[in-house]
Formats: structure tokens, sequence, C-alpha cells
């Protein structure tokens, strides 16, 4: 049996544990993760890039709990992170600095001096500015900082716009064709190393076209580099890989590496290819575990009421999602067509809009499925809800990787003003 989540005799299970028992024990709306399927997709990708030295550095903005990060962290995973607060958890679940990665467009002072301080493997640094404050600060500080630029090199990733990162139109990386004069400038700065280039494109990818593009664009750039003099150590091609929502099929770490390692050739072997996957590692290993409220119809339009919201799960209402809705428990009833909405005070609400599933009563569990990534870590305490607890299977046992937050913790930081 393939590791995470499957029926059998009606019952949705995850590594055989029934989610009805998961909901009576642990409550509802809950988040539940697979070890075994994150371990099982760790696990393709180190065996996919096989021929050649890598480190897949686990985006942690995907699913942040402590207790995937430790696995993760052990199983010999590194870590791209993109805040002082990934930073902190990074550490904390046991992933060494060396392999750690700090991304994103707009650090602050804080957080680039804590990441010198941890001593982090490598800055992926996204503007010229940004690597004179990381040497001024590393100077001060008597450090050196590993550099990694982040390029741009405007290229359509064919996926939905509010995740496409790697065109000119976007706020990430710097132009291609300016890298190479701005590493020049960077290499003369104090504290400064460049360590490689880096580049990410965008996220569900599931054209793989794209990708192999920009790993040619990467690979040509750090080719000039090095013929230049440039110690590259690294060269990082982010992460995107999409995932199979639908059924229709998605492509695997196996067809990424098919069509990016072509792409290195000629590169030094000892140069460390770095991967930044978050989705395609945890996305299939979590459910989002939901409970009927109410099922009501509005002029012939059927509203199946359920009591997890667009602050527990995001990703329908941002970006039109697809996710598999499904009743833990089959009955065999008549399929019907529903909206399946939350209880927030938004119309965008809803997890799934005119979609055909079996039918539901109140009382009823339901699976929204693929959750693993972008559930939890964009969950937000909007109309004061407390957010899910978070459970992880592993070997049969399911234990609280994370409690359900109180009304207490919902005001804990509140002042008197
Ligand atoms: N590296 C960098 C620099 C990134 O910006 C991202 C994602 C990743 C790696 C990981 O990408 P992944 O393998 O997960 O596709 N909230 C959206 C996805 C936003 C992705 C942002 N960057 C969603 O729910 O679809």
């Amino acid at each position: 049996m393939s590791a995470g989540f499957s029926r059998t005799d009606g019952l949705l299970r995850c590594d055989g544990v029934a989610l009805g028992e998961l909901a009576e024990r642990f409550g509802t709306p809950l988040y539940v993760y697979s070890a075994a399927s994150v371990e099982a997709a760790y696990r393709a990708y180190d065996a996919a890039f096989a021929a050649v030295p890598h480190r897949i550095c686990y985006a942690l903005k995907a699913n942040s709990n402590g207790a995937l990060l430790r696995r993760l962290a052990a199983w010999g995973a590194g870590a791209d992170i993109v805040s002082g607060g990934e930073l902190a958890a990074a550490l904390r679940a046991g992933f060494p600095a060396e392999r750690i990665v700090f991304s994103g467009v707009g650090k602050t002072d804080a957080e680039l001096q804590a990441g010198l301080d941890a001593g982090i493997g490598e800055f992926n640094a996204e503007s010229e500015e940004e690597i004179r404050r990381l040497s001024a600060l590393a100077r001060r500080a008597g450090r050196v900082a590993h550099v990694t630029l982040r390029v741009n090199p405007d290229i359509d990733p064919r996926s939905h716009p509010y995740i496409s990162t790697g065109l000119r139109e976007n706020k990430f990386g710097v132009d291609l064709a300016l890298a190479p004069e701005l590493l020049r400038r960077a290499r003369a700065l104090p504290g400064i190393e460049v360590a490689g280039v880096q580049c990410h494109i965008g996220s569900q990818m599931t054209d793989l076209e794209p990708v192999a593009a920009a790993a040619r664009a990467v690979a040509a750039l750090s080719r000039e580099l090095l013929a230049e003099g440039f110690a590259l150590r690294s060269i990082d091609l982010g992460g995107g890989l999409g995932i199979d929502y639908t059924g229709e099929g998605a492509p695997d770490p196996r067809a990424l590496a098919a069509r990016v390692l072509p792409a290195l050739e000629g590169l030094p072997r000892k140069l460390l290819l770095m991967l930044e996957p978050g989705r395609s590692l945890v996305a299939a290993a979590g459910t989002l575990l939901a409970r009927v409220l109410y099922v009501k119809e509005n002029r012939g339009k059927r509203f199946v009421i359920l009591d997890a919201g667009m602050n527990d799960l995001l990703r329908p209402s941002l970006y039109e999602a697809f996710h598999r809705i499904e009743p833990v428990v089959e009955r065999g009833r008549p399929r019907a067509e529903v909206d399946v909405v939350g209880p927030v005070c938004e119309t965008g609400d809803f997890f799934a809009r005119s979609r055909e599933m079996e039918a539901v009563e109140p009382g009823d569990l339901v699976a929204v499925r693929d959750t693993g990534a972008y559930g939890f870590s964009m969950a937000s305490n909007y109309n004061l809800r407390p957010r899910p607890a978070e459970v992880l299977v592993e070997a049969g046992v399911a234990r609280l990787a994370r409690r359900r937050e109180t009304l207490a913790d919902l005001l804990a930081a509140e002042v008197d003003g």
C-alpha cells in the first residue's frame, strides 16, 4: 500500500488510521499529515538526483510544523527559509545551519544579522542593495556571507499568475543580463563570497519545459562566471514542481531530473545542485478534516457548510485552487452538485463551487485533500477563529503536532489601549 491517504471498507484512512477516529480524538477542523508520505516524497527527490551532488532544501513556507521539520532534518534535508521566524523554526528542528538557505525579496537587517549569527549556508540575495547591507553587517560581525544571486530569467512558468515569479514584471530576482556586472561588484565587497546563482520561476508547475529553460539559463550564467574565475560552489534551481491535485497526473522528481540534469552538463562535477521544493514534498501528505454543520438550499443551489473556513485553508479563495473533497465515510448516497463553503462572512469563503460529490448531511466528516502544503501555513485568525490542530500519523500512531488554538491565544497579544 502506498503511503498516505487511502480508502478501505468505505473509510478514508491515513496510513491505516481511520480519519473518523482522529476527528473524535482531536476535534475538527483538523489537519492530518502522513509522515510516511512526506518521507517517500523526500526519498524520491533524493534518488532522482543521486547522479550529482545535491541538496534538497525543503521550503518551510509550505508547512513549518516542527514535527515535519524534525523528520526532514533527520532524513538529511536542508531548509529554504524566508524569514527570521522560519530561521528559528529550522534551527529548532535541528537543520544544521550550513544546510539552510535564506531566500526572500525583503529581508530586514535583523533577519540578515540573525542568519549571519547562525552561520547559515547561503543567502539567496535578490538585489545589489541587499548584498551591500549584508556586506556591512558581515564586516561588522567579522563573518563571511556566502551569497547566491537570485536571477530573473523572464520565463513564463505557465502556472497561476499569483504564484509566477520568474517573469520580468515580477518583483523577484535581478535581471539575468545584469547579473555578471552585479556579481563582479559584489565579489569585491568585504565579507561577501559569491557562492552561485539561484532561480525560482514559479510554483505548481506541471509543464517542465519552463523549468528546463530556466536551468539552461542559470547553467549558462554559471559557466560564464566560472570561466571568469568566480569560485562557485553551488547552483540552485529553486522549487516549484507541481502536484496532482485533480487526478489528471503530474510530473514527479524523476521527470524533473530528466529535464534538469542535461541542462547542467559541462558544469564542474563538484558543483552542489540545490533544490527548494515545498509543495511537492508535503501537499499530498496532508488532509484538512472538517465536519458538515449545515446543508441548505437557496433557489435550487445546495450549500454544504463546513466548520472549516477560508481562514483555515485559503487556497481555493485566493487562487481558485482545486482540492478534492470527499466524505470520510462513503455511504453510497446519490451524488449531487453542491457548493462547499465555510462559516466565514465572505462570499469568497468557499472550498468548491458547483462540485459534484456524494451527498453529505450535518454531522458528516469531509476530507479536503492535498492540503499539506500552504494549508496551515497560510491559515489566519480571521473572524477571530482559532487555528486548527495538526496531527501527525506515523507507523499507524497519531500524535498531536500542534494543539488547537484557544480563545485565550487569540487575545493573548492584546494590551489595554
Ligand atoms: N523557493 C522559493 C524562492 C520560493 O519562493 C518558493 C515558493 C519555493 C522555493 C517553494 O515552491 P514550491 O516547491 O512549494 O512550489 N501559496 C501558494 C504557493 C506560493 C509559493 C511561493 N514560493 C499556493 O498555495 O499555491
